[in-house]
């Protein structure tokens, strides 16, 4: 079946990863790609694919509505899916306000036009809207989020993603607008900006910079390849239940220094150094505010109604991952220079 996709946020990391799967596996799909091109979104990501026939990037910020508007007529938008956003947590700290502008009223921005498009005939018609776990808050030593798990945000990352999924859902209650949600846990790979503690570190290691450990380094994350979350999309895009959540994980949890030791032999052993030697370079630094101590997402729903499964063991992807980086230093030096070293030095220093 012929469909017009609109993909959001499709120049950043897992929006990449994504837009590159279904160009290449669905070429009856046209993917337009709409991103604005923050200091997270970088075309070089898609160099491969940007010349095919069935896909097309548009420049647009989510918040201009009345471009937004356009887009869905110029292209005939049949489904939309929706991972533009604001998407580091420490930045959110910084700058609540673009947080608040970019996923809250940049998501209502795309309901709206969506909706006004499809003129309340949504007949395979679909609004996939990305969010995270960060949205359950934090959990104790034990326990999984689960797709009921009532809504917690700390930061104002997390909260501005928490009150994006209530507008989506909001819209699928008031006008049986057609929606699904997915809550995914922490991605790595490759395309990550890196300011993100995988690709930072790694980063960090080759140049022999300190490697800031947040607090006792303790925190628990849940991690996945990110080609299982696009993968996991595709699935949920194409036979998950209208008005539904599903949540996306690994079963994977890492404590952070746990997970920094490996970045570390893994790098040292790629770089040729003795295994181990960088451990010297981790520095234990002010703790996070408001940080979340530990995410695990239980992702069975998704296993048992729909038959995704992760199918990369960590090990396998930490490696895949660190090679990644260190063959690709001027992707790395690209987007590690000009306003990001600003950052990274108001940050760190
Ligand atoms: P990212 O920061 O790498 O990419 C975000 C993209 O959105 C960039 O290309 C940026 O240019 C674009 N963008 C930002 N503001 C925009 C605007 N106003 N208009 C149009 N485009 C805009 O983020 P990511 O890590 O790829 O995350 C993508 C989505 O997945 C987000 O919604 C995030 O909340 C969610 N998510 C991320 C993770 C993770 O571990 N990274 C896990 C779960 C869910
Ligand atoms: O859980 C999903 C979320 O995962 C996504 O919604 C977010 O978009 C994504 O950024 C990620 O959020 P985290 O805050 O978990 O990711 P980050 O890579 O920033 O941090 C991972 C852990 O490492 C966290 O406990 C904080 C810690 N950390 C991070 C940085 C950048 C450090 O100790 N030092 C650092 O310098």
């Amino acid at each position: 079946m012929k469909k017009n996709i609109l993909v959001t946020g499709g120049a950043g990391f897992i929006g990449s990863h994504l837009v590159r799967l279904l160009v290449n596996k669905y070429p009856n799909y046209h993917i337009v790609n709409m991103d604005k091109l923050t200091y997270a979104g970088n075309l070089e990501n898609l160099k491969d694919i940007e010349s095919k026939e069935n896909y097309s990037f548009v420049k647009c910020d989510i918040c201009d509505f009345d471009k937004v508007k356009n887009v869905f007529i110029d292209y005939k938008i049949d489904n939309v899916i929706h991972l533009a956003a604001e998407s580091h947590v420490d930045r959110s700290i910084k700058d609540p306000f673009s947080f608040a502008q970019t996923n809250v009223m940049g998501t209502l921005s795309l309901l709206q036009a969506a909706k006004l498009y499809w003129a309340n005939n949504f007949k395979d018609k679909l609004f996939y809207h990305v969010s995270t776990d960060e949205v359950y808050g934090s959990l104790g030593k034990e326990g999984f989020f689960l797709e009921t798990t009532a809504y917690d945000p700390h930061s104002p990352y997390s909260a501005s993603k928490a009150s994006s999924d209530h507008f989506v859902r909001s819209f699928q209650d008031t006008y049986q607008f057609p929606t699904v949600i997915s809550n995914c846990s922490n991605n790595y790979g490759s395309y990550q900006f890196p300011e993100k503690l995988i690709p930072l570190f790694i980063n960090n290691i080759c140049q022999n910079k300190p490697l800031p450990v947040y607090g006792k380094g303790e925190n628990v994350r849940d991690w996945l390849f990110v080609d299982d979350h696009a993968r996991a999309i595709d699935v949920i895009f194409h036979k998950g239940k209208l008005g539904e959540t599903y949540n996306i994980g690994g079963f994977n949890e890492w404590k952070n220094i746990d997970l920094i030791k490996v970045i570390i032999k893994t790098v040292d052993k790629y770089l040729g150094r003795e295994i181990g030697a960088s451990e010297k370079l981790i520095t234990y630094v002010t703790d996070r505010a408001g940080h979340d101590l530990r995410y695990a997402i239980d992702s069975t729903k998704l296993k048992d109604e729909l038959g995704w499964e992760p199918s990369l063991q960590f090990e396998e992807g930490i490696d895949k991952t660190v090679k990644w980086y260190l063959d690709n230093e001027t992707w790395l030096k690209n987007v590690t220079s000009g306003d990001y070293a600003k950052y990274y030095e108001a940050m760190y220093k």
